[in-house]
């Protein structure tokens, strides 16, 4: 417990899925990485307000928002009266990209609470799941793993997350599309084409396969077999209906300028791309701005 004074602080992680999006809502196990760049949530004694400059969010816990009724069951959660902390958030990553906002902030938040508590890491996380499904009411979880432990993982539904020793850090390209979606629109519309074509559902299990895959090719070093994969990705993510034409030219515009493989990340619809390319990162993120999409690198596995 800390005197209420005191300002407390947490991190979670924003996050790229390297492989197996989507598949995992099925119970097929996915990579995914925690980037350098995340939310900082910093709580101290309040009213209830949870303002994020970076995203425009300034809001009163009550007001019906989804951002307020996730801090609500949050703070729920851990044990805490939701209107007496203000929270004040340090947004590294666009909202509503494919790249985890959601759930960086849902366990930023929750560190910031649990350090003024003493809630543990299961109550972290549990909380963390209780406010994203505020936003994407079923969840696989992977978001909210991976904005916890950061570092490279596979994740399925029945064994939770689990570090894979990467042998050597790796650059990845993230291209931002600029288009904004929600995921569980994107998952839902998975759904439906599963109920109504059965092939769907096999494209769901290849997507599982390829994320095996990709756990052998990060295994050996293998960058060149992890490039193919995240094409071959693309392929059947693009069949499932999830990309859209934008993401679509950034994935070409990256194996344009030399990746070795690019693919969508996340729940699609928008949001972002990732590129391996070794040796080209600088010329994909110069064809992703010739396009008008801004990109960076982030370095995955340190
Ligand atoms: C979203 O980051 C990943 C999806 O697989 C949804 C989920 O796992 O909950 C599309």
């Amino acid at each position: 417990m800390t005197d209420s004074a005191t300002t407390t602080t947490g991190f979670g992680y924003g996050k790229v899925i390297l492989l197996g999006e989507h598949a995992v809502v099925y119970g097929q196990p996915a990579i995914a990485a925690g980037m350098q760049v995340g939310v900082r949530a910093h709580a101290s004694a309040g009213a209830g307000s949870v303002r994020a400059p970076a995203w425009q969010l300034d809001l009163q816990v009550g007001d019906d928002s989804p951002v307020s009724t996730a801090v609500d069951r949050l703070c729920q959660q851990l044990g805490v009266a939701e209107r007496s902390l203000d929270f004040w958030l340090e947004a590294e990553v666009p909202a509503r990209a494919g790249l985890g906002s959601s759930a960086a902030m849902a366990v930023a938040i929750a560190r910031a609470v649990a350090a003024r508590t003493g809630a543990g890491e299961d109550d972290i996380l549990a909380a963390a799941a209780a406010a994203e499904s505020v936003f994407h009411k079923t969840p696989s979880g992977i978001d909210a793993a991976v904005a916890s432990r950061g570092g490279v993982g596979r994740f399925d539904r029945a064994a939770g997350w689990q570090a894979i020793p990467v042998s050597r850090p790796i650059e990845i390209c993230v291209g931002l599309s600029g288009q904004t979606r929600q995921t569980s629109d994107l998952v839902s519309a998975v759904a439906h084409l599963c109920q109504r074509t059965p092939v769907a559902r096999r494209l769901i299990d290849a997507l599982g396969e390829l994320a095996r895959a990709g756990m052998e090719a990060l295994a050996s070093g293998d960058i060149e077999a992890l490039g193919h994969e995240f094409n071959m990705a693309h392929g059947v993510l693009s069949g499932l209906g999830v990309s859209t034409p934008e993401l679509d030219a950034l994935v070409r515009a990256a194996r344009a300028a030399g990746a070795l493989g690019a693919k969508l990340t996340g729940a699609g619809g928008g949001g972002a791309v990732i590129a391996l390319a070794p040796g080209r990162t600088e010329e994909v993120l110069r064809r992703w701005r010739s396009l008008g999409c801004y990109g960076f690198l982030t370095v995955v596995g340190t």
